[in-house]
């Protein structure tokens, strides 16, 4: 991972890794420093920070925590999703393989304010590392008496545990990780009730992303002055970005908020391959839009992205260079959803099966024009109508790219001789 370590997550030091270098560079300094000033004080560093879920949704941190401390049942949980199944998505498996004492420490500091007093981390199985890195650090963290039973003479618990996922994407979706852990279908739930109000086995329960609660140790450790004074006036901190596709150097980097699309994929990536430029940048993974080049100078923050469009999601960027066709990339994210969904309504079950069908008479051109609009309508039934937010999210790049690269498909459409003319006129 690249990074700075003035930032959050110090990515230079690769003896992060280990617990003793961990602490020496000031680590569970944060964690005893919260016991010491209670619960209330940590939630109030927090809502001040103005920290923002990483796991796509961007709900506010501090408050989500005072809600499941305020609950009135004193059985809580906390849940850390390390589920991580968004295509193109990659930082949630760096943290817990290679930073896994930070995530620890948030994770602690965030159950001590929530009052949940026994904890999950999700991981997906196919993360096989990650799993055994955490197992190790939470033997070893135990063992030092930061995790367990009356934690720094506290008197406060917590009993930590790995849960592994079984691969599935929906599994992600908080609501839909609940009834995986109850043994029952990973199927999502109404809203709401929330998982702060009934969550794991109907429990308040708190549920953070691996990349949110990471944050948690220094914000509480440095103040949530020193949070806010990076990134910008709307969006605060860093955000993790996984950087992939055309671009010479795909990985992981930590950027401040505020941080241009044009400097992560020409500074920090390197830029397409010489002789190569971009065509389309996917921005937040499957579930995110396709923009074309003249969105590069859109900084990386809620307020902008939300203007221009952008869904920042997970923080998944996907170069795709002019070597790279539009409706085989779209295509392809149809199929993954196709494959992941649930089946549980009708307009994510069905309009995906429609629209694979569609995608393919336009890959083969033997689309109508017709096609178009109705690839248009099944995609704003399912944003509108589909049950959870993976119905509702999986037309994004569809749309966007209609908008964007709406050429591509008419280029798709067997036209009748008649209509050919118009064709050619909307090319022009
Ligand atoms: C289909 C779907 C998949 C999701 N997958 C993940 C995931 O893998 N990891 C994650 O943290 N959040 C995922 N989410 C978001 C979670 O439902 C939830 O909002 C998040 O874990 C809350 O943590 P945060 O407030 O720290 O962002 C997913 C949401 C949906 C709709
Ligand atoms: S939107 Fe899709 S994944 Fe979500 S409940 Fe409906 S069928 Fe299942």
């Amino acid at each position: 991972m690249s990074g700075n370590k003035e930032l959050v997550f110090k990515c230079d030091f690769d003896e992060y890794m280990d617990f003793g270098a961990y602490k020496a560079r000031g680590g569970f300094k944060a964690l005893r420093e919260a016991m010491e000033a209670g619960p209330e004080k940590v939630i109030e560093t927090l809502k001040n920070s103005r920290l923002r879920g990483r796991g796509g949704a961007a709900f506010p941190t501090g408050a989500k925590i005072e809600m499941v401390s305020k609950a009135k049942d004193k059985t809580r949980y906390i849940i850390c999703n390390g589920d991580e199944g968004e295509p193109g998505t990659f930082k949630d498996r760096f943290i817990m393989t290679h930073l896994p004492f930070q995530l620890l420490e948030g994770i602690i500091i965030s159950a001590y304010a929530a009052g949940a007093e026994r904890g999950f981390i999700y991981v997906r199985h196919e993360y096989p590392e990650a799993q055994k890195e955490l197992k190790r650090a939470i033997a070893t963290v135990e063992a030092a008496g930061f995790l367990g039973e009356n934690i720094l003479g506290s008197g406060f618990s917590l009993k930590l545990e790995i849960f592994s996922g079984a691969g599935s994407y929906l599994c992600g979706e908080e609501t839909a990780l609940l009834s995986s852990m109850e043994g029952k279908k990973g199927r999502p739930r109404l809203k709401p009730p929330y998982p702060t109000v009934a969550g794991l086995w109907d429990k308040p329960t708190l549920i953070n992303n691996v990349e949110t609660l990471s944050n948690v140790p220094c914000i509480t450790g440095k103040g949530a002055e020193w949070y806010r004074s990076i990134g910008t006036e709307d969006s605060h901190g860093t955000k993790l970005i996984s950087l992939s596709g055309d671009v010479r150097k795909r990985g992981l980097y930590e950027i401040p908020f505020g941080t241009t699309f044009r400097e992560i994929i020409y500074g920090f990536g390197g830029g397409p391959k010489d002789g190569r430029e971009v065509k389309a940048v996917n921005i937040g993974g499957a579930s995110g839009v396709l923009v074309p080049p003249e969105f590069l100078d859109t900084p990386l923050e809620y307020a902008s992205c939300a203007k221009a469009g952008i869904t920042i999601g997970s923080g998944a960027v996907f170069v795709l260079d002019d070597t790279r066709e539009i409706l085989d990339n779209v295509h392809n994210r149809v199929r993954f959803f196709l494959g992941e969904s649930c089946g549980k309504c009708t307009p994510c079950r069905e309009g995906l099966r429609q629209i694979d069908i569609l995608m393919g008479k336009f890959r083969e051109g033997t689309a109508v024009a017709e096609d178009i609009e109705k690839l248009e309508r099944y995609t704003r039934v399912m944003q509108d109508a589909a049950f959870c937010g993976l119905g509702q999210a999986a037309g994004n790049s569809l749309i966007s790219s209609l908008v964007h690269y709406r050429d591509e498909y008419i280029r798709g459409c067997a036209l009748p001789e008649t209509e050919t003319k118009v064709r050619e006129e909307a090319l022009a």
